[in-house]
Formats: structure tokens, C-alpha cells, sequence
């Protein structure tokens, strides 16, 4: 039997897996048992920022296990410290309480914004539509798709959602009582959708009216994946709360909240808490994530080679693509047709991309892909999207 006919005997069938029996990984390049070489351009969900097997991320994992894996948090554990001073500092934030996963970041941040707002009569919170949060009954309460919430109700009480870029529907839902609005400042899994300058300043001034906090979902758009540490900075608007994950284990579970001044006192001891969150080798882990960022200059790589394939893409001038939308490696090619198809084939041509959103392939590269990657790509996607 084969991986998937395993899998399918005995997982519940909650993913639609690709037909790969991965051995190994290698920069931007996946290898399977098979003896193929497949070109990532999707790098684990946006996860693998640095490709695979990257060497500081992998000699920090060892140094680290070798020492210690887990001690708790009642513990000191000087990696947790050293990722949180070099994400604090290359911010605007003041705290940080580090989670396992990206769920587990928005669930931390719907308690901390609660408990904020519950002396001050602020008890709603909105997410937008079409935005995507994660799987808890917190995350699927700040979120609107069908998809994801059927079945699944009643959901927590006081959440609504706001039509994203839609400035009328924020004004006519904001008010005294609201306790925060979260949102992608660029949604991933909707399509990669960006926030409008309209909206973005209805939101600033309705936040200063109202004095609700504004939590940026920065999971999959964070850690330099937009040529920038955080999405947020593209549009020149400061957010109270951020939640991050998925690059900043460099590939083991992690995630975090870092939040500014407003929110710095409201948790405090025993009042929130999780037993592997932080945990030690993964923040060594992240340590070389962001180190490996900053000290390569790969935000300005990764700005660069975007503009370059933005233009390689308009050149194409292709009858099938209706839309290109670039925010560094945050890539969104929207067909006028179903990109499933197209993914599927450039799979057969040894290229990995997503599709999401009906009609747009999604593409996350490793920061550290170069031109040759992105040539390799635009030649598949000449190829099956004729
Ligand atoms: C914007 C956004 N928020 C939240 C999540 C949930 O993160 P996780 O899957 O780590 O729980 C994701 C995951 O795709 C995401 O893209």
C-alpha cells in the first residue's frame, strides 16, 4: 500500500492530500520516493520561509535539542527570551505571549481583547469576510465562510463580521461598545486580497472615535513574506494587537501575540497560559528565522524579485489571468476560470502552487527563491494555463 491508501484507511478524511511520497527537502526543492524533484513555490503554507533544511535553522534545532527540549513555563529558557527581544525590537510593540499555532494566537487574542474591553462596556468584536482565522470556535466565530463554519454552530456571542474593503458596512457596525475589529491587512486564503487606503483610513479614524482595538492577523502575511517584517507597514496604519505563527518556528509550532501599550497591562499572572507555547527549540528555531531575514537583506530580495515576476506576469499579457496581485511573496494570479485545474497540472510539471479562492492560484515561495525558481514557475504556468 501507498501513503495515500494508508491515510485513507485510517485518518479522518479531513485533507485532501497530494499524491507525493516526500523523502526529502532542500532549499526551494522537494524529492520523492520516486526519484522526482519537485519546485515548492508554496513553501508548507507559507511555514518555510527559509526553504528546507536551511542550515542555520537546522544546526539551531540540534544546538538546542542537545540541550534541552522542554522545561515548562515556569522556567526562564533564554531562547523564548532572545526570539521576544528580536521581534519586540524590530516593532512597535511592547509584550509578547508566545502560542503553538497560529489558532491558538487568535483564541489568546479574543481573550485578551475581551478582558480589555469588559470594564469599559466594549464587548463586540468583528472579523471581516472572507478573512480566515483558523479552526477553534473562537477563530470560526470571527469569521463569515460557510465552508468552514457549517455544522459547527452556535458560535460565541457577540462576534460579527464586516464586508472587507467595504467602508460603509465598518461604519454602520463600529460604534462605543465594539471591543476590536480584526483583519489580514492582505488575505491569504481569500485570494490574497489587499486592504484599500479608503478602508484602512475609515478604520483609523473610527478607532479613534470609538477607541477600539485593531488586531492584525499577520500568520501567513508576517516575517518578512511582503518585503516587510509585518504586512501592516505597506499601508501605513498601526495596529494595537498582531498575531503571528507559521514562518517563525522555521517550521516547528509557534506562534505568538505581541500587543502595544494599550494592552500591556491586561493580562497578568495565571490569567492565561499554555504548556508547550514557547517552546524552547522552536524559538532557537525562529531566532534563525529572523536573524537569517535581517542580517541577508532577504526583505529587499524578496521586494525585488517580486516587482521583476510582476512584470514577467504582465508581459505575459494571457487572455486566461484577469488579475495580478503581488505583495512581495504574497502572490495572487486570478484566472477568469477554475485554478485547481491549473495547480493540478503544473503539479504534473513538477511545480507546487495552491489554488484558493476558486480562481486564484496562490503562490507563497520561500523568501529565499531567486529568479531561476520564479523562471521555472512562470514556464509551468505558460504551460497549463494556454
Ligand atoms: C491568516 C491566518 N490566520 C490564522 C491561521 C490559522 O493558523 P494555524 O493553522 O497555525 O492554526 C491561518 C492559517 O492558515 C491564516 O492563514
Amino acid at each position: 500500500m501507498n501513503f495515500l491508501e494508508r491515510e485513507h484507511n485510517i485518518f479522518f478524511q479531513t485533507y485532501k492530500r497530494l499524491p507525493l511520497e516526500v523523502v526529502k527537502g532542500e532549499g526551494c526543492y522537494l524529492f520523492t520516493k520516486d526519484g522526482k524533484k519537485y519546485l515548492d513555490m508554496f513553501a508548507g503554507l507559507a511555514v518555510n520561509a527559509l526553504g528546507y533544511a536551511h542550515p542555520a535553522i537546522t544546526h539551531a534545532i540540534a544546538e538546542q535539542a542537545s540541550k534541552y527540549t522542554h522545561l515548562s513555563n515556569y522556567f526562564l529558557q533564554e531562547p523564548q527570551i532572545e526570539l521576544a527581544e528580536l521581534l519586540i525590537h524590530n516593532s512597535s510593540f511592547k509584550r509578547i505571549f508566545f502560542s503553538n499555532s497560529g489558532t491558538e494566537a487568535i483564541e489568546g487574542t479574543i481573550k485578551l481583547v475581551r478582558k480589555w474591553g469588559s470594564n469599559k462596556g466594549k464587548k463586540n468584536i468583528f472579523g471581516m469576510s472572507n478573512g480566515f482565522s483558523g479552526r477553534s470556535m473562537g477563530a470560526l466565530s470571527l469569521m463569515d465562510k460557510e465552508k468552514y463554519r457549517e455544522g459547527y454552530g452556535p458560535f460565541l456571542e457577540n462576534f460579527g463580521s464586516i464586508e472587507f474593503n467595504n467602508v460603509h458596512d465598518l461604519k454602520s457596525k463600529v460604534n462605543a461598545e465594539t471591543a476590536a475589529v480584526f483583519l489580514e491587512f492582505i488575505q491569504g486564503e481569500g485570494g490574497i486580497v489587499g486592504v484599500t487606503k479608503e478602508f484602512i483610513e475609515t478604520l483609523t479614524a473610527l478607532r479613534d472615535e470609538y477607541g477600539f482595538l485593531v488586531v492584525a492577523d499577520e500568520i501567513q502575511s508576517g516575517i518578512g513574506r511582503t518585503g516587510k517584517l509585518f504586512a501592516f507597514e505597506q499601508f501605513n496604519f498601526h495596529p494595537d494587537v498582531v498575531t503571528i505563527a507559521k514562518p517563525i518556528g522555521g517550521g516547528l509550532p509557534l506562534g505568538a501575540i505581541l500587543g502595544n501599550e494599550k494592552v500591556e497591562n491586561v493580562w497578568t499572572y495565571g490569567v492565561h497560559g499554555t504548556t508547550f507555547g514557547g517552546n524552547p527549540v522552536a524559538c532557537a528555531a525562529g531566532i534563525a528565522v529572523i536573524k537569517t531575514i535581517l542580517n541577508n537583506q532577504l526583505m529587499n530580495h524578496v521586494r525585488e524579485t517580486s516587482q521583476w515576476f510582476k512584470e514577467q506576469l504582465i508581459n505575459l499579457k494571457h487572455p486566461s489571468i484577469k488579475e495580478i496581485r503581488c505583495y512581495g511573496f504574497m502572490i495572487g494570479i486570478e484566472l477568469h476560470s477554475e485554478s485547481a485545474p491549473v495547480a493540478e497540472a503544473m503539479l504534473a510539471l513538477g511545480v507546487l502552487v495552491n489554488a484558493t479562492a476558486n480562481t486564484v492560484i496562490r503562490i507563497l515561495p520561500p523568501l529565499i527563491a531567486g529568479k531561476k525558481e520564479f523562471e521555472i514557475l512562470l514556464n509551468a504556468l505558460k504551460q497549463t494555463i494556454k
